[in-house]
């Protein structure tokens, strides 16, 4: 099939004018409708019978061509951003059928955090992003119970063998039960692996590891499904989609210890590939890849892609350049994932350019602003966007 080349914003604003002309016309009955406007535009704008298919469903949002298949798709926001700006909340509100709150359900991000001390949750934030999501008809997805990272202060001073399951268990059964029924799925453990550790296991050296040893990660899932047993309780962790020395050793990693966990008993239903990519990535090896997913299909677990994005740190300045690399990244990587039926939806980490936590930790070296997500800063839709619809639209029901 013709490579559906990238609509130019020229494309994209005469197919506006078009389209605002022929509704502008409707009252004279004379208007075109939009599928003969497609096919003037298609005409006079040389372009492929696919792209004119596409702007014939351009109505068709990210969440409705996954939904088509069977999948979801969702987005992480922070509460300062998605909650002050309706127009932001509105891409979210037509984009994603799942929101992921990007800090507020970790122990201390943000500006109110959850856990401001040992004796107290404040659910401020969390509670505002669930009535958001309720409200316009989004699932929230919550990130994360158990992580090395963004812990308080008091925990990374108090936390000790004696003490550290009565906190963790305290923590989750707390957390857990306020949101119980009305959360998507639980990113349970967050990045447990670090190969370069040393550890045989490969599972990183965190507080929860030296307090309470592995048994943090099994007494983890028991306690969320004791709680919540609607919500899918995932392993989340990153790292793991290239084939590089370090990616291969942690799928191995990956995948013993969810055999592990599942020959324990310990109930982990799902593997959370947070897939933060990189534009112009060569080490990219479909095959191993596939092989990878069906490993952990084959164990039973159903798999999310959660934090997706594609950096574009090291690619060339140019926009169209750089935008064209990350929409080849989204369109490789959802090609070979969305191909496993075991994988249930997928979760760009941000929604927009204008919030990405890349800007601050993959920022580029000439200073320009990144551009990893699906949609600008002006909320328009990007050819990364179009990747990600497309390999929704080319992926088999599930
Ligand atoms: O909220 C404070 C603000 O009050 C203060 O002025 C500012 C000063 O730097 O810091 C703000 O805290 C920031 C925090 O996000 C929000 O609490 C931290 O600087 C910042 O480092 C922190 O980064 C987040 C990081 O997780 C740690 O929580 C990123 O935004 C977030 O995108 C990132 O997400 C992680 C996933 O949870 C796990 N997978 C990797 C992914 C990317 O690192």
């Amino acid at each position: 099939m013709s490579q559906v080349k990238t609509l130019s914003r020229r494309d994209c604003l005469l197919f506006g004018l078009g389209t605002v002309v022929g509704i502008g016309l409707h009252s004279a009955k004379e208007a075109m409708s939009q599928s003969l406007l497609v096919s003037e535009l298609s005409r006079s704008r040389s372009i492929t019978p696919e792209m004119a298919i596409a702007l014939e469903s351009e109505t068709q949002s990210l969440k409705q061509r996954a939904a088509a298949k069977g999948l979801f798709f969702g987005a992480a926001a922070r509460h300062r951003d998605l909650l002050s700006s309706q127009s932001l909340a509105n891409s979210y509100i037509r984009e994603c059928s799942v929101l992921v709150p990007e800090w507020e359900l970790k122990w201390a991000a943000g500006d109110l955090p959850l856990r401001p001390n040992l004796d107290r949750f404040d659910f401020t934030r969390s509670d505002e992003m669930l009535r958001f999501a309720r409200a316009n008809g989004l699932s929230l997805r919550g990130h994360a119970l158990v992580w090395h990272l963004s812990n308080p202060r008091w925990l990374r001073e108090t936390l000790n063998p004696s003490n550290a399951e009565q906190l963790l268990t305290s923590h989750i059964r707390t957390v857990a039960a306020h949101f119980a029924g009305q959360i998507h799925s639980w990113d349970v453990v967050n990045e447990a692996i670090e190969v370069p550790d040393g550890r045989s296991d490969g599972l990183r050296n965190s507080l929860w590891l030296e307090s309470l040893g592995e048994a943090y990660i099994d007494l983890a899932f028991r306690l969320t499904a004791q709680v919540d047993s609607r919500a899918l309780r995932v392993y989340n962790d990153y790292g793991l989609q290239y084939a590089t020395s370090s990616h291969e050793s942690k799928r191995k990693a990956a995948l013993k210890l969810m055999e592990r966990l599942i020959v324990s008993g310990t109930p982990v239903q799902a593997f959370g590939i947070q897939s933060h990519l990189r534009a112009g990535e060569t080490r990219f090896d479909a095959e191993r890849l596939r092989r990878f997913l069906k490993d952990l299909a084959d164990l039973g677990l159903k798999i999310l892609i959660t934090e997706l994005d594609v950096s574009d740190q090291n690619v060339p300045a140019n926009p169209s350049v750089r935008d064209r690399l990350v929409a080849d990244a989204y369109r490789e990587y959802l090609d070979v994932v969305l191909d496993e039926p075991a994988v249930i939806g997928v979760v760009t980490w941000g929604l927009s350019d204008r919030h990405t936590w890349l800007s601050g930790d993959k920022p580029r070296e000439d200073g320009l602003p990144v551009r990893p997500l699906p949609l600008d800063e002006n909320l328009e839709r990007k050819p990364a966007w179009w990747a990600i619809a497309q390999a929704f639209d080319n992926a088999p029901l599930r």
